[in-house]
């Protein structure tokens, strides 16, 4: 963990010193029962950084209640050393690296080996690595066949739920969870596969063959090679194109316990095997508060359509009849720190492109001032997130809307993989089995039927 990131300064009393607990003393939190003045002592425990924990596990055999935490607003549900953030200094990092160091000095291949191993790779270490990714980036030659059965409009998100839920069918050799090599295998294959699994859900859907991955070009490349040539004629990726890419999947390639990563989390907590469990995560990532939200921001944006038009939204906004989507985080109260490398990275390839005008932007740019200006939005600490650029962005290089969420899981899955790995080879594991406030009928009786 780097020495010079402090505790969060979070909400509402977090982040405020804790009164120092006397040496040798454990620190701990009384729960008092207002009503019967029973007490229970839980201990508090520290990670590396961040807010501390209460330790509540044994409060339901103490006390008969449960806690009640819908949305998981304060519940820590797991320990992790993989990813961390501090919404309130707008810090991501990545087994303690902070994420812009590791866009500008690291490739998306090297974030992976990182995410998935705890360290960057030495070159050796990078060289067998990229080997064994592109070496499994083709799929069973039968997956195709699996395609043909959607219709040909059918979101690329469904068919990607589909296929990679199907992958479970195809790589029997890689799902005994208990065999920490066949769980590296699952999770290269997913990782590797990923890319080809999205860019032919688009070639199928815009009835283009598919095009098979190249074992010379790199990781982002092979992805735009895959979704926009044709066998027609060569097709040559622009580099500075590429590059973005990359950096993109390297902002997105994880994001601690949110809500695609808990699905991944609680779906293999019952020893699911990984494919299915990655594809559960693919789902939970589709809705709109989630992954869903870039394309809901090209939507927003083209409904809007005239900067004249603005006002008015942000009325609607206000008055709760509209969300601006690409705007506030659950964990960010402050810049999301992907979004100021996005906005760079937006500008850099509309002035390769020579998009600088591109209208879209324009009226992105103007929402933003506008929104980071106005007393709703600075008072409820709502911020423009990753998704408020990486859509324009996908938008300039010729990505169409429907696939802005793919590309999401096509860098997510690294991380959904290590979050998986790393509750796997957790000795404590056990199934995720929340409770719940019971608010429906008591027991009621079905009348006998007469005769
Ligand atoms: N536009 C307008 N008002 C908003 C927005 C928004 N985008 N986000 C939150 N608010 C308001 C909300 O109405 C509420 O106001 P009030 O206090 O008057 O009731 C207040 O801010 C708190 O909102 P919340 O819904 O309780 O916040 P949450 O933490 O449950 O939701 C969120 C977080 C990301 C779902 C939400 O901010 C949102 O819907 N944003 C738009 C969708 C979006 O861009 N999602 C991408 C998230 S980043 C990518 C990822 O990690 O998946």
């Amino acid at each position: 963990m780097t020495k010079d990131v402090k505790p969060a300064a979070a909400a509402k009393g977090a982040g405020k010193p804790a009164p120092a607990t006397p040496a040798g003393a454990k620190r701990t939190v009384t729960v008092i029962d207002n009503a019967t003045g029973r007490k229970w002592d839980y201990p508090v425990i520290s990670g590396s950084v961040g807010p501390d924990v209460i330790d509540i596990r044994s409060f339901y055999s103490d006390s008969g209640m449960f806690t009640y935490d819908p949305g998981f607003t304060s519940t820590a549900s797991c320990d992790s050393t993989i990813t961390y953030i501090d919404g309130d200094a707008g810090i991501l990092m990545y087994r303690g690296y902070p994420i812009e160091e590791l866009v500008e000095r690291c490739d998306f291949l090297e974030v992976c080996y990182l995410l998935l191993k705890g360290e960057l790779p030495t070159a050796d270490q990078k060289a067998k690595f990229v080997f064994d990714i592109t070496h499994h980036s083709m799929v069973h030659e039968q997956l195709s066949a699996f395609y043909r059965g959607f219709r040909r409009d059918a979101h690329p998100m469904a068919v990607m739920c589909g296929v990679v839920g199907g992958l479970s069918a195809f790589y029997h050799d890689s799902t005994d969870i208990t065999d920490p090599r066949q769980r590296e295998i699952a999770s290269y294959r997913l990782v590797a596969k990923m890319p080809t699994i999205a860019a032919w859900a688009y070639k199928y859907s815009i009835g283009q063959p598919f095009i098979y991955p190249v074992n010379s070009m790199g990781f982002a490349e092979n992805f735009l090679h895959m979704m926009f040539a044709t066998p027609c004629e060569p097709y040559k990726v622009s580099p500075v194109l590429s590059k973005a890419m990359d950096r993109i999947l390297t902002l997105h390639a994880d994001h601690e316990q949110n809500a695609s990563t808990s699905t991944v989390r609680l779906s293999g907590s019952s020893d699911a095997n990984p494919f299915a469990c990655i594809a559960a995560g693919i789902a939970s990532l589709w809705g709109p508060a989630h992954g869903g939200a870039n394309e809901a921001v090209l939507k927003m944006l083209g409904e809007i359509g005239d900067h004249k038009n603005i006002p008015d939204f942000i009325k609607r906004v206000k008055d709760k009849k509209a969300r601006l989507m690409g705007f506030g985080h659950r964990v960010y109260k402050n810049y999301d720190p992907r979004a100021k490398v996005m906005q760079r990275t937006c500008h850099e390839v509309l002035d390769e492109l020579g998009l600088h005008d591109e209208p879209l932007l324009k009226l992105a740019t103007e929402l933003e001032k506008i929104a980071l200006n106005d007393p709703y939005f600075v008072d409820r600490k709502l911020y423009p997130n990753v998704d408020f650029y990486s859509g324009i962005i996908f938008r300039a290089m010729g990505i169409p809307v429907a696939m802005f969420t793919p590309l999401f899981a096509v860098a997510r899955t690294v991380g959904w993989v290590s979050q998986w790995n790393e509750m796997i080879s957790d000795p404590g594991k056990r199934i995720g089995r929340p409770r719940q406030l019971y608010t429906g009928a008591t027991t009621r009786h079905i009348p006998k039927k007469k005769g």
